[in-house]
């Protein structure tokens, strides 16, 4: 494949620039997808402020962006599986662009019912939570606390769970005007942490004992609440730090409750351990995701050419859900 095509470049201002560049050709194990809508997450905002040179960032240029869906245009030698022609949504740096270059590992087929706008704000939810629930060794009929819920990825997390067999679903937000968002999301209970003691709601709601797993998005004091709220052999996996990434911890709580923690970030796996997860996610969710009970949270679909307002939109907190561009 020859031609020119737009991507988004970070690393020259506060917001994404559109550039030409070539379209790209798939390497061994690679594929090349025609992108037709692209998701944003969390870490393009912290990637564009610390490249941005006009705030004292890098000035260091790079394509943007994680996660897209769209059709298979070009497979690379050894890649039987997507074939050309084939609708995938998956997640690779650099998914900003209208031809997206990509392990063959690291996307999903899209169910028929999904459109590519829906369908690539999946790919980051899905891997991340089941990844995360697979770590902390979930089992149908626990019961899983998910902190910071409301959080693209949490929304996914708590469907998830869900349609996996939790026996009980606690779901936290800061704030009391997210607690139907996240009921509607499948939480049996809804945590205020602007309101109530984290530990004592969930004690309360546990009968003393506390969740099996906790999936931890905000870290700081949030993470180390998660401890005394997990029960004896129980498991805490912190998955973002929305909050801090300093946490001062009980010990006690750690050690007499025979806890297990791990961290987990699939943007530091390597690229064969990063497909296994994928892979997994697709055979015990996609199920979920075509009968619709997994189904991003949507807030704002926008193009490439207001990208500045979707940058806008993911730095000004407000956004309930996920901000997707749609491809030219
Ligand atoms: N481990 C991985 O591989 C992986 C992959 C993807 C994302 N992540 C991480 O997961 C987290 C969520 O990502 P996302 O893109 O889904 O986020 P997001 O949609 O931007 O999250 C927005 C939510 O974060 C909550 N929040 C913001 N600041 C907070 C604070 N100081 N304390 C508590 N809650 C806060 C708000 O919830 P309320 O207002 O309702 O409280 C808000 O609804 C991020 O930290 C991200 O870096 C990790």
């Amino acid at each position: 494949m020859t031609g020119m095509m737009t991507a988004l470049f970070g690393g020259v201002g506060p917001d994404w620039t559109a550039r030409q560049v070539p379209v790209p050709e798939p390497g061994t194990g690679q594929i090349v997808v025609r992108a037709h809508a692209v998701a944003l997450n969390n870490a393009d905002a912290s990637m564009l402020a610390a490249a941005d040179p006009t705030s004292g960032g890098t000035g260091t240029q790079y394509q943007a962006g994680y996660e897209f869906a769209g059709e298979v245009t070009a497979v690379g030698d050894g890649v039987t599986i997507p074939a050309i022609g084939d609708r995938v949504m998956g997640t690779t740096p650099g998914s900003f662009a209208q031809y997206v270059l990509a392990d063959h590992r690291h996307v999903l087929p899209v169910p028929d019912e999904l459109g590519y706008d829906i369908a690539c704000a999946l790919p980051t939810g899905l891997l991340t939570e089941h990844g995360a629930l697979m770590t902390g060794g979930f089992r149908s009929g626990q019961s899983v606390l998910i902190t910071g819920a409301t959080s693209s990825i949490g929304l996914i997390g708590v469907q998830i769970v869900k349609a996996l067999g939790a026996g009980q679903v606690i779901a936290t937000t800061r704030s009391a005007a997210k607690h139907d968002l996240l009921e509607r999301a499948g939480a049996d209970t809804v945590v205020v942490t602007g309101e109530q003691d984290l530990v004592q709601a969930v004690l309360d709601t546990t009968g003393g004992d506390g969740v099996d797993l906790a999936l931890d998005h905000v870290g700081g004091s949030t993470f180390a609440a998660c401890l005394p709220a997990t029960r004896v052999d129980g498991a805490v996996v912190n998955i973002g730090r929305l909050d801090t990434a300093e946490s001062t911890v009980d010990l006690d709580a750690l050690s007499y409750r025979h806890l297990r923690v791990a961290g987990v970030s699939f943007g530091f796996t390597r690229p064969a351990e990063l497909g296994a997860v994928i892979a997994a996610a697709g055979e015990q969710l996609l199920p979920a995701v075509t009968d619709g009970r997994v189904r991003p949270l949507i807030d704002t679909t926008l193009t490439f050419d207001t990208a500045d307002k979707a940058a806008e939109r993911l730095r000004s907190d407000q956004a309930h859900g996920k901000i997707v561009l749609t491809v030219p």
